[in-house]
Parts: structure tokens; C-alpha cells; sequence
């Protein structure tokens, strides 16, 4: 009977990274981010249910089973390229390779703080600019997020710093917030009701940064996408990074578009050239506006007219809609799918990215 038994016990399979020396056994029915996890590898993660994209990594060798579709989460090139997600896949062999990306930020960063409002301003009728003085300074990547939660309220959000980071850590922090219809935290900071409240946030989270390379950057932002990308942009004025960069903001009309002055500012101390170009969806046709109209993903070639786009890296925030979008045209164009990078957000259907 023992020996019947073990013929039929499970094996424990072995994920390898590719490219990293590093490698670690999958209990059987366990997730490779899971796995990982245990095995002291920081591997990037933030939802563990499979919405936020943030465990996106591609398979180069062995099968695995989905726990659930990542095509809500990932574009479809990206699925068709062998891209999973780690929180949703248990291997199937007993060698599977990976190649990921990992997190960039030590355990030890990651630390949970309080903070309070001390200025809300509304920058349009939906997104407010939100600065929190935080109990201890933050020290966090540009392009990272914190989760944040109003002591009253169950439920946390994440947020993206648009503050550049500093060596010795921020303390007073700036988000941009989109106001959600029926979101708990939205509505109440919205109708000037948390001034002053303690928040719980956890953080620095996320993958999302700068990559080191001298290729052009194209950023695309959409809604309150424009947090991640000034901290980036900003972040890269201070360290006298030297590219050329396009940024083009989606907005529904004039009147949504926001912080212009910190765009003119970006671009005035940016090393190398620096295009800007607003695109909106919603314009009134006899307006004034004689800028881009329409969707701001159809606007990417136009922000390269002189430059390889095989050659682009992109970094793209906004909404699913828009990522997606992105990512279609851009792989269409040359530009290779290990050269986009993205933070997609999501509403509160989904518990992924907010802001
Ligand atoms: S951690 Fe896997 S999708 Fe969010």
C-alpha cells in the first residue's frame, strides 16, 4: 500500500529564473508566487488574485495551469508572447524556466506608517491633488505606489507617489486621486470631509521605474496616470538622465487636463528633447482647441517622427482601455514588448490601481 502510494504522490517541481542563477521548489497545488515567496525571492506581486499585472512574467520552458484568464490582466500580445501571471499559475513539469523582472526594492523599505491630509485641491471636477504628511520620511522609487486607507474604511487603495523621491526619504508626499463614483474613500475626500484624518499606508509597492538606458521614452498617461510618470520625470531631472522624451496626456476635454504648469516646468529642465502632446477625446467641436483630438493612443507615431520606434521604450499609466490600446500599437510599430512597461488601473471592481 505504501509503495502504491508513492507512485502516485505529487512531485514538487523546481522554477528556474532565467539569467539569475536562482531557482526554487513549487509545492504541489502552490503557486509560483507563492513559491517564491517562501523562498525569500522578492518577486514582484501586490494583489495575489491576479488583477494587478504586478507578477507578470514570461514562461520560456514547461507547462503550467492557470488558476484564472490572464487576458483581463495582460494584453492579448502579451499572453500570445508567453507572458503568465505567477499568482495564477501552479506548474505543470518538472522544470519550468521564467524570466522576470524582480523587484527592485528591499524588504526593508517596505514599511507601514501613518499619515494625514494637509492639503486637498481640485484640479478638475475629478481629480483631486492630495498631499499627506507621512509619520516618517518614505524612501521609494519613482513610479511606485502606497497602499492607503482611511481608518474608518474597510477597504485600501493604492496610490502612486508623484513626488520625486529624495535620498533621505519624503515626508510630505503628493498624489493625484480620481474621484470614483460609489468609492467610500473618493467620495468622502472629495466633499472636503478628511482633513486631517489618520490614514494607515503600507508601501513603497510596485515595479513600475525608470529603466537605465538612453533610449528614447515615450509616456503616455491618462486620468490621474500622470502621478507615476511626473515622479519619473522628475526623478530623471535630478539625476541628469539625458533622452529624448514624448509626453502625451489623454484627457476627455480642455478642461481635464491638469498641472500644466509642472509639464512646462518638466520640460523646461529636461536634458535632451522634450515633447508634449495633450490629446482629447471629448473636445466640444467648435471650441478653441486646435490641439490633437481623439484617443492619445492613436497619437503615438506622431510623438517619433524622427526616431526608430524599434529602438522606444514606453511607459504607459492610465486606464485598462488605454493600456491595452497602447501595447497594440506599439508592438505593431517595432517596439518590443520587454520595452513597455506599464501600471494599469483599475476600478474598484477589480481591487487593483486606483489612482
Ligand atoms: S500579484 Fe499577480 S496579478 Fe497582482
Amino acid at each position: 500500500m505504501k509503495i502504491f502510494k508513492s507512485l502516485f504522490k505529487k512531485k514538487i517541481r523546481t522554477v528556474f529564473l532565467e539569467g539569475k542563477q536562482l531557482d526554487f521548489p513549487v509545492e504541489p497545488g502552490s503557486t509560483i508566487l507563492e513559491s517564491a515567496l517562501r523562498n525569500g525571492i522578492n518577486f514582484p506581486h501586490n494583489c495575489t488574485v491576479g488583477t494587478c499585472g504586478s507578477c507578470k512574467c514570461r514562461l520560456l520552458e514547461g507547462k503550467i495551469s492557470a488558476h484564472s484568464e490572464f487576458g483581463y490582466t495582460l494584453s492579448s500580445q502579451e499572453v500570445s508572447s508567453g507572458y503568465i501571471l505567477a499568482c495564477q499559475s501552479t506548474p505543470r513539469q518538472e522544470k519550468t524556466i521564467i524570466s522576470v523582472e524582480l523587484d527592485e526594492t528591499t524588504p526593508s523599505n517596505l514599511s507601514s506608517f501613518t499619515g494625514r491630509i494637509i492639503e486637498n485641491k481640485l484640479l478638475t471636477h475629478d481629480i483631486a491633488k492630495v498631499t499627506i504628511k507621512l509619520s516618517q520620511p518614505l524612501k521609494f522609487i519613482a513610479g511606485q505606489y502606497a497602499n492607503i486607507k482611511a481608518q474608518s474604511l474597510a477597504r485600501e487603495r493604492n496610490y502612486s507617489f508623484a513626488s520625486a523621491p529624495e535620498d533621505a526619504g519624503v515626508s510630505d508626499v503628493i498624489f493625484y486621486i480620481r474621484k470614483v463614483d460609489g468609492g467610500g474613500f473618493t467620495e468622502r475626500l472629495f466633499s472636503g470631509n478628511m482633513q486631517n484624518e489618520i490614514l494607515d499606508l503600507t508601501g513603497p509597492h510596485g515595479n513600475f521605474h525608470l529603466r537605465d538606458s538612453v533610449s528614447p521614452m515615450l509616456c503616455i498617461a491618462g486620468g490621474s496616470g500622470l502621478a507615476p510618470i511626473f515622479s519619473i520625470l522628475k526623478d530623471a531631472i535630478n539625476n541628469n538622465v539625458n533622452r529624448p522624451c514624448a509626453l502625451l496626456v489623454g484627457a476627455r476635454t480642455q478642461k481635464d487636463l491638469y498641472e500644466l504648469d509642472v509639464i512646462k516646468e518638466i520640460s523646461d529642465k529636461w536634458n535632451g528633447d522634450f515633447l508634449f502632446l495633450p490629446v482629447l477625446s471629448h473636445e466640444p467641436k467648435e471650441s478653441t482647441w486646435d490641439g490633437a483630438r481623439g484617443l492619445v493612443t492613436e497619437f503615438i507615431l506622431d510623438a517619433f517622427p524622427n526616431i526608430e520606434t524599434e529602438n522606444a521604450e514606453a511607459y504607459m499609466c492610465g486606464p485598462p482601455g488605454m493600456i491595452d490600446a497602447g501595447i497594440a500599437t506599439l508592438t505593431e510599430n517595432g517596439v518590443q514588448l520587454s520595452s513597455i512597461h506599464y501600471d494599469k488601473f483599475t476600478d474598484q471592481s477589480h481591487s487593483a490601481k486606483m489612482s
